[in-house]
């Protein structure tokens, strides 16, 4: 094997594949949020929504999102982000505000088109296709795989071209491939057999470029020794604080500009705001209390792009 990483999809064994030979990336740094005006729960999508059907207390959902903004708009005050914008969020699309699944934006002005895996989810692509169109990027739509939930499961290495991509849940192998192939980027896939870590970012939270925090009961036991060796520095977060409190849902931000570092996260954990304050991070605490009885928290509730 060269020194050259070669640009494919590595689901058992990533021997072959440096981080230090992969070729550098800078962060994505605005920020797009869908009003949560519609926001609802009515159905049992994962875990989490067991028994939370018209449990949600709407005008505090608005509350909490409204804070996210107002921390979002902060970042932006501080230099740390670049943007911050809202896509109006649509009548029946109850789980639209979680914007971090419907796409994958990436350089280049591309952005992978999702193929969400519920009927009732799969009405909110269009808004945000049309959207990243408005802003001149090139849709790439999937043709063989049947599951593709977007951001959710496909979090870039910080900053390199490189992607892991969580399956078993809401996104099929085959999406990887794909994307591999359209986009010129090697992708290390992830097995999520716990059903409540069912997309990869309630469970995998990369902080550098080798230090991640985790939790390791979300992966299989390939999927955990392939991620020991792209990381040299692991924290391992407890399963009872990653379920409890979505800290591994943080949206960490590392502005390469100005090295500028900040996570946004759901109030009351440990083990993750020890690992954060560890790496430097500036750390916002706010309740998503009504976005986590849906199965979500800050980072599903914003999408970032370049
Ligand atoms: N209720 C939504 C669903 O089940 C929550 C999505 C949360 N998003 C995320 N990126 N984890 O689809």
């Amino acid at each position: 094997m060269s020194t050259e990483n070669a640009i494919k999809i590595y689901h058992d064994d990533v021997k072959g594949l440096q981080v230090s030979n992969i070729s550098s990336r800078s962060e994505p740094l605005k920020v797009l949020m869908c009003s949560p005006t519609y926001f609802d729960i009515i159905d049992v999508k994962n875990a989490h929504m067991e028994g939370q059907s018209g449990k949600l207390d709407k005008a505090l959902a608005l509350q909490q999102w409204n804070d996210l903004k107002d921390v979002y708009e902060t970042l932006k005050q501080e230099n740390v982000i670049e943007e911050v914008l809202v896509i109006e969020g649509v009548e029946g699309c109850e789980d639209m505000v979680f914007c971090a699944n419907q796409t994958f934006p990436w350089l280049d002005k591309s952005v992978v088109i999702s193929k969400m895996r519920h009927p009732s989810r799969q009405k909110e692509v269009p808004y945000f296709e049309n959207y990243f169109k408005s802003l001149g990027y090139q849709s790439i739509h999937l043709q063989t795989a049947n599951m593709f939930e977007g951001m959710g499961d496909t979090i870039p290495h910080p900053q390199k071209r490189l992607l892991y991509g969580g399956f078993g849940h809401r996104s099929d192998p085959k999406a990887y491939k794909e994307i591999s192939e359209t986009l010129q980027v090697p992708i290390v896939t992830l097995e999520l057999p716990n059903p409540n870590f069912y997309h990869l970012d309630t469970c995998f939270v990369p902080l550098s470029t080798n230090e991640v925090m985790l939790c390791k009961e979300a992966f299989t036991a390939v999927g955990l020794a392939n991620i020991q060796q792209l990381f040299s520095k692991i924290y391992y977060i407890p399963e009872s604080e990653a379920i409890d409190t979505f800290c591994l849902n943080a949206h960490v931000i590392n502005n390469d500009r100005n090295g500028k570092k900040a996570a946004i996260m759901q109030k009351g954990s440990t083990h993750a705001i020890d690992a954060l304050k560890q790496c430097g991070y500036k750390i916002y605490e706010i309740e998503t209390s009504e976005y986590m009885k849906s199965g979500g928290s800050v980072f599903c509730m914003k999408m970032m792009f370049y």
